[in-house]
């Protein structure tokens, strides 16, 4: 457990002026959050800048929430940094975004162990270019070398829903073909073993700013029972005081899983 749980595991206060979420009842704050990074070109559009540069200020946030969700002991999250559908945006914008999260992954190989913060990829990392692909390998033998407990941001790059789950239906089939697995034993936990998030807990909250109110191919099989919470606010102006407000959505939230209350 993470030290800045409390003894019931409930999350430290978030900050000495923030009080927005609940510490008493409702739901235990989320061990993961997931979020959708939207609205990085509408946010430049609004101010006449080229949309690359809300990629920036959006990573500007990312850096911020990761920094803020390791603080009050949330144990993973996982952004949504660039989708299977995102190759059709123009060469100029792919190339940007590119740009941002090796500049990212530069800084982490300096400070990730510093910060005892693991970073993990989800997507298909072939069409990436080698270089990014590198530094995404030191990332993982870094992570290697942090405690299983510390903070874990997870990146999807280049990474697709359906994607993953057709990728990972290939690979447990490849090991049927071998013999190393027989069909009639899949079930969900064995096929949970076989995608991107292996070993990671189902987020509990997946936030997506920006008005939009879709999954636009993220985390299918994950989401199942996730509870959802949207903001009109934009990535790049998304802060602390909405992260707060999300979390508390979250714990006022009546989850069932399909039974009925007591
Ligand atoms: C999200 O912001 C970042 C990526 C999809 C890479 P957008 O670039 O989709 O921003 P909007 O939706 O056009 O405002
Ligand atoms: C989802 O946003 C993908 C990322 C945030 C990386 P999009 O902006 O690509 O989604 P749509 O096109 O609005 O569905
Ligand atoms: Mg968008």
């Amino acid at each position: 457990m993470a030290e800045n749980r409390d003894e019931t595991g409930r999350l430290a206060p978030p900050r000495a002026n923030g009080t927005a979420w609940d510490r008493t009842g409702g739901n235990a704050p989320p061990r993961h959050i997931a979020i959708i990074m939207d609205g990085n070109g509408r946010w430049a559009a609004k101010r006449g800048l080229p949309r690359t540069a809300g990629h920036k200020a959006g990573a500007e946030t990312f850096r911020k929430i990761a920094t803020y969700c390791k603080d009050i002991g949330v144990k993973y999250l996982t952004v949504y940094a660039f989708s299977t559908e995102n190759w059709k945006r123009s060469e100029t914008e792919v190339s940007a975004i590119m740009a941002l999260l090796k500049k990212y992954l530069l800084e982490a190989v300096d400070t990730m162990e510093r910060d005892h913060i693991r970073l993990h990829f989800f997507g298909d990392m072939t069409p990436i270019a080698p270089e990014l692909r590198r530094l995404a390998r030191e990332t993982d033998e870094i992570t290697e070398h942090l405690s299983k407990d510390d903070f874990q941001a997870n990146v999807c790059l280049n990474y697709g829903g359906r994607d993953e789950i057709l990728r990972a239906a290939r690979r447990f089939a490849a090991d049927c073909a071998e013999g190393r697995q027989k069909p009639e034993d899949l079930d969900e936990a064995v096929f949970s073993g076989y995608l991107d998030s292996a070993g990671i807990p189902d987020p509990e909250l997946i936030i997506r700013p920006s008005g939009e109110q879709r999954l636009s191919n993220f985390l299918l099989w994950q989401s199942a029972y996730a509870e959802f919470y949207y903001t009109d606010t934009l990535w790049p102006d998304f802060d602390e005081a909405e992260l707060d407000r999300a979390i508390a959505a979250y714990q006022s939230r009546d989850r069932r899983f399909g039974g009925v209350k007591k």
